[in-house]
């Protein structure tokens, strides 16, 4: 087996996950992106191994069980080991109301941040288990699992299942000495913020004054808390999620209705 660490990252062509990709890079691991955007991800890796970083990159939507066991499948016959898994690819998805919402839109968000985040752990943790290696997980989840006023609801479910799926993984895997966490971001400067609620200079004002430090993050913060849940300085960490939201989680107020009440 390689001397060198292989993560394995959903959702790495751009946003949180490629900043966790560089990450892991300069902390000297090979790094395996994957993304459902073809073209994206080929740059990102270009990007990555330019530099001079071991990266390699493989087309997956992570909703497509099949197409997961292939991909590690293949890591492990080019690599021969997996260490740590950063389950990151998510949507947000639509913003209807309980009274409005039409059950496809429910379902996709479902499917890609719960579904296809615990078929990732299945197929990863199933390596790690084979190889006796005591590998670490770290999943997504959101500030918006709790507060469930702000987002559309559907992904707020779908991140607070993510919740229960870090503690059941953790439970099911702390035997073989495999540790699962999560981190949740607060509102963080990627695409999927920026195309809306960034862009929005109300909203955009509205979320920095809801954190403690008056701001929104950088994706390069929620990777490196990633990289500490990763490393062995995290040894004794499993079942947890670990907020990385400039305090929104310790904010006062609760309701913005007034605010999206204007903006649906
Ligand atoms: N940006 C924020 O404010 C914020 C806050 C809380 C949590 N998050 C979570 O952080 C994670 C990363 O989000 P981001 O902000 O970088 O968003 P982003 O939209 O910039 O990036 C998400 C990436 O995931 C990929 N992806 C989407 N569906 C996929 C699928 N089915 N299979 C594989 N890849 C897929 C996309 O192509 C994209 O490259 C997500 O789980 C998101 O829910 C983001």
């Amino acid at each position: 087996m390689s001397e060198q660490k292989v993560v394995i990252i959903t959702g790495a062509a751009q946003g949180i996950g490629y900043a966790g990709a560089r990450r892991f890079a300069e902390g000297g691991y090979r790094v395996i992106l994957t993304d459902v955007k073809r073209e994206k991800l080929d740059e990102a890796v270009k990007t990555l191994t330019d530099a001079g970083y071991d990266a390699d990159g493989y087309e997956l939507d992570i909703t497509d069980y099949k197409r997961g066991q292939e991909v590690i499948a293949d890591v492990v016959r080019k690599y021969d080991r997996i260490d740590v898994l950063f389950n990151n690819a998510g949507i947000t998805g639509h913003r209807p109301t309980i009274l409005h919402f039409d059950p496809e839109q429910i379902r996709q968000a479902e499917e890609v941040n719960l579904w296809g985040s615990l078929y990732m752990i299945q197929h990863v943790a199933r390596v790690f288990v084979d190889k006796g290696i005591p590998g670490a997980i770290i999943n997504v989840s959101s500030f918006v699992a709790r507060h469930i006023d702000w987002s559309p609801f559907a992904y707020s479910l779908s991140k607070a299942a993510v919740d229960g799926l870090t503690r059941a993984a953790a439970f099911h895997l702390g035997k073989y000495g495999i540790r699962v966490n999560s981190v949740a971001p607060g509102c963080t400067k990627t695409e999927m913020a920026t195309k809306y609620d960034y862009s929005d200079p109300v909203v955009r004002k509205h979320q920095e004054d809801r954190t403690l430090l008056h701001r929104w993050i950088e994706p390069e913060e929620i990777a490196n808390a990633v990289f500490f849940l990763a490393s062995d300085q995290a040894s004794a960490i499993t079942g947890v999620k670990l907020p990385v939201d400039a305090g929104y989680n310790v904010s006062k107020e609760d309701n913005i209705e007034s605010i999206y009440g204007e903006h649906n």
